[in-house]
């Protein structure tokens, strides 16, 4: 016995002076939406195999602002509960107090993900976040219904509404009483001010808060946007809807009850599982246009995605930078691209056959992605959180019918100018 266990002290030892340090426990929070989780938990052990620390993966609110607010409560205690974040591409001007410099760590391994990200997570001179995967509004919708309907995949707002009540219509009378036309995010959260910039957006209104500052919400095609959207409500979209987060939306549509959904990226590939009710039968393609002739809208997809950061108050900081490289590194990337398309933010990797063979709409939908609109967090910054919540505040006592569209922007027009500081956000 004593023999046994002097000799596993002793390849303890052995193996911890091969890896050149005491092996220390990291703990890092990584998002659950769609296979987030379990591609975390997977990437977190293989590094730790190779390295001989321990990982624990904590796990976090999915309704980003939840967990915002976790983090705020964790971080501005000083805490080391969790030394890795995952953070929203809106957050890093509202927690770079908290979140080192990872510059020193990265050996220039920025330079290889998108520019714009790279200054999105770049706070003062301070490199606050690696890019992990980035995101845009897309919308999914069901080939086999629109072949059944002879219906074309919708470029503007009218189109899709006339043709989600045709085949809705259709199906329910041909015995599906649960399906609906468009399912989408509409709880009161941050996932309806994506959503509602999209509509913004699209109908020419704005970004609610520009990059010079000025509050522009309170505008005609703002108003126009948020009434053609909760003209859907009850109509071509369940009155649920108004409490659907990403997973919500996406559980009508992979159930088969839904024509079409506004979701992210990582649809694609739950869509096409082998278990999913709906796979082969998924198209995706950008958002339609807002607008009807004269007004000249456009097509928007809300750029969204998440970054790696390390808490200043971690007590294992360089150990928790050489997590956050392995994790953003190209080789990861690609496996998370292909079993659970995320997309990369390494723009090499949209030259890879493997990850486009999965994710055909990658290349396809390059310029939707390009053209992404940010959400005004970078104006914005240690406010930005408030901002949104007042926007999607305003944009569901739309959709309820709690409030006119007119009124409501008029108020947010309002409160954001308020909010804003003296010298106005620029
Ligand atoms: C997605 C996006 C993120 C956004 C969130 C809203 O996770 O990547 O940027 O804030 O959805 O629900």
């Amino acid at each position: 016995m004593q023999a046994t266990l002097r000799a596993a002290a002793l390849a303890a030892t052995l193996c911890l002076g091969a890896f050149g340090a005491h092996a220390v426990t990291l703990k890092i929070s990584c998002g659950a939406v769609g296979l987030e989780f379990q591609l975390c938990k997977e990437e977190s052990d293989a590094w730790a195999q190779k390295t001989g620390h321990e990982v624990q993966v904590i796990n976090a609110p999915n309704d980003s602002n939840e967990r915002l607010a976790l983090y705020q409560q964790i971080l501005g205690s000083g805490s080391d509960k969790i030394d890795i974040y995952q953070i929203d591409v809106v957050w890093p001007g509202l927690l770079a107090n908290h979140l080192i410099d990872l510059k020193p760590f990265t050996k220039g391994a920025e330079k290889a993900h998108f520019p714009a990200i790279v200054a999105n997570n770049t706070v003062g001179d301070k490199l606050v976040a690696m890019p992990w995967f980035t995101d845009a509004g897309l919308l999914f919708y069901r080939k086999d219904l629109l072949a059944k309907y002879k219906v074309a995949p919708p470029t503007t707002w009218d189109a899709l509404a006339a043709a989600a009540k045709k085949i809705q219509d259709g199906e329910r009378a041909a015995g599906n009483p649960k399906m609906w036309g468009f399912v989408w995010q509409g709880r009161a959260y941050e996932g309806l001010s994506c959503n509602a910039t999209e509509w913004l957006a699209s109908f020419g209104g704005g970004a609610i808060v520009e990059p010079n500052g000025k509050v522009s919400v309170n505008n005609a095609n703002a108003i126009k946007a948020l009434q053609t959207a909760a003209g859907w409500v009850g109509t071509i979209t369940p009155k649920a809807v108004l409490n659907y987060a990403e997973e919500d939306s996406r559980g009508v549509f992979q159930s088969g009850n839904a024509v079409f959904l506004r979701n992210w990226p990582y649809v694609w590939a739950l869509a096409h599982k082998p278990d999913s009710q709906i796979a082969g039968k998924v198209g995706v393609m950008p958002l339609p246009a807002g607008g009807s002739g004269s007004s000249g809208g456009r097509s928007a997809a809300t750029l969204g995605g998440w970054q790696l950061s390390v808490s200043k108050y971690s007590k294992n900081a360089a150990v928790a930078a050489d997590l956050v490289n392995y994790l953003v590194s190209a080789a990861v990337q690609k496996d998370r691209a292909i079993k659970a398309s995320y997309n990369p933010t390494l723009p090499a990797l949209y030259q890879d056959a493997d990850v486009m063979a999965a994710n055909p709409f990658m290349a396809e939908l390059a310029s939707t992605f390009a053209a992404a609109v940010s959400r005004p967090s970078t104006v914005t910054a240690a406010q930005y959180n408030q901002v949104s919540n007042l926007f999607w505040n305003a944009a569901h006592d739309v959709l309820s019918g709690k409030a006119k569209a007119p009124q409501a922007v008029a108020d947010l027009d309002r409160q954001l100018n308020k909010l804003a500081p003296a010298d106005k956000w620029n």
